[in-house]
């Protein structure tokens, strides 16, 4: 018997099938019958197959069909196969039984604008996990990372004092925007050209407050802080009313879906500053002393396999 490699791609699944039939039942119309098809179906399905091993796989007895040797084993192979595919099978519902139950994830508000975008296809993935999203400032995310609140954080300046693991999975450019309303040149300003202007800033415990500050200050430059306000969407109108400046997350701005569309609040515009944007990311974390559960671990798996 001559076999190769490029034989197997010409045996179907349904040849296999009727052969399976017949070497159990004896018989093509017994083997019909039970695979609900006709009987010179199966005939030429074992025909073909027969022609592809190149050997005979059943001799005749009186009315009943015996197996040759070759038959018998092909026999045994296809029941090999069948058990590899159980195996598999099995496998396949042990991931999905055992990924369900609640997966806590506490993010920071910044990431509140594409952090949905994310849960959609993971929720469609694994329907039996229910998400809980917590969204809090990043000062509020650290203390709930230090009382074991969640399985997962999202946030750009993870705390050192924990030991955590870390995963950076996005990039987050925090950009200057100003009100549309004032002419801004194209060419990146140097930012001693702002000292004048009034700055909206986010509140103590936020993290774009603290980059942005620390960056400032890296500069040399000392802005003159108008406001405090608790959320990126109060920043993001005080700007466009023409109440100041301010440093945000472009992610704030626009969607993740599509970071090229013109979603920009009408009024905002985003200023070209040299030194901007600050390039900093987005990571998901977890505590190392706590036990992960099957939902976190496919929720990490599934931000790592992101392009
Ligand atoms: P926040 O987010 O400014 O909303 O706190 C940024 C971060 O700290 O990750």
């Amino acid at each position: 018997m001559k076999l190769s490699a490029h034989v197997l791609p010409r045996i179907s699944v349904q040849q296999l099938r009727a052969f399976e039939a017949v070497a159990r039942l004896g018989s093509v119309t017994k083997a019909a019958s039970a695979l609900s098809v006709s009987q010179p179906t199966v005939s030429v399905q074992l025909r073909e197959l027969a022609e592809s091993v190149g050997e005979a796989l059943f001799q005749r007895g009186g009315r009943k069909l015996y197996l040759t040797e070759a038959g018998r084993a092909l026999q045994e192979t296809v029941a090999e196969l069948q058990h590899c595919w159980q195996r598999f099978e099995s496998r396949l519902a042990d991931t999905h039984g055992l990924v369900r139950g609640q997966l806590h994830i506490a993010t920071v508000t910044t990431a509140e604008y594409f952090v949905p975008d994310l849960l959609g296809p993971f929720a469609a993935q694994y329907p039996g996990v229910e998400i809980e999203l917590a969204v809090e400032n990043k000062d509020r995310v650290i203390e709930r990372l230090n009382r074991h609140a969640d399985d997962l954080a999202i946030m750009m300046l993870p705390p050192t004092h924990l030991n955590l693991a870390t995963l950076p999975f996005l990039d987050n450019p925090l950009v200057v925007i100003g009100p549309a309303s004032q002419r801004w040149s194209k060419r990146p300003m140097p930012l001693h050209k702002l000292s004048a202007q009034r700055w909206l800033m986010r509140e103590v415990g936020s993290g774009t407050r603290q980059v942005a500050l620390a960056h400032f200050a890296a500069h040399d430059f000392s802005p003159q802080i108008a406001m405090n306000l608790g959320s990126n969407e109060a920043i993001k109108h005080g700007v466009a009313a023409g109440l100041g400046m301010a440093v945000l997350s472009k992610l704030a701005l626009m969607p993740l879906s599509d970071p090229n569309a013109q979603t920009l609040l009408p009024g905002l515009a985003i200023v070209p500053v040299q030194h901007f944007p600050i390039h900093r990311q987005w990571s998901v974390v977890w505590r190392r002393d706590q036990a992960q559960s099957a939902a976190a671990r496919a929720f990490v798996r599934y931000l790592e396999a992101r392009e």
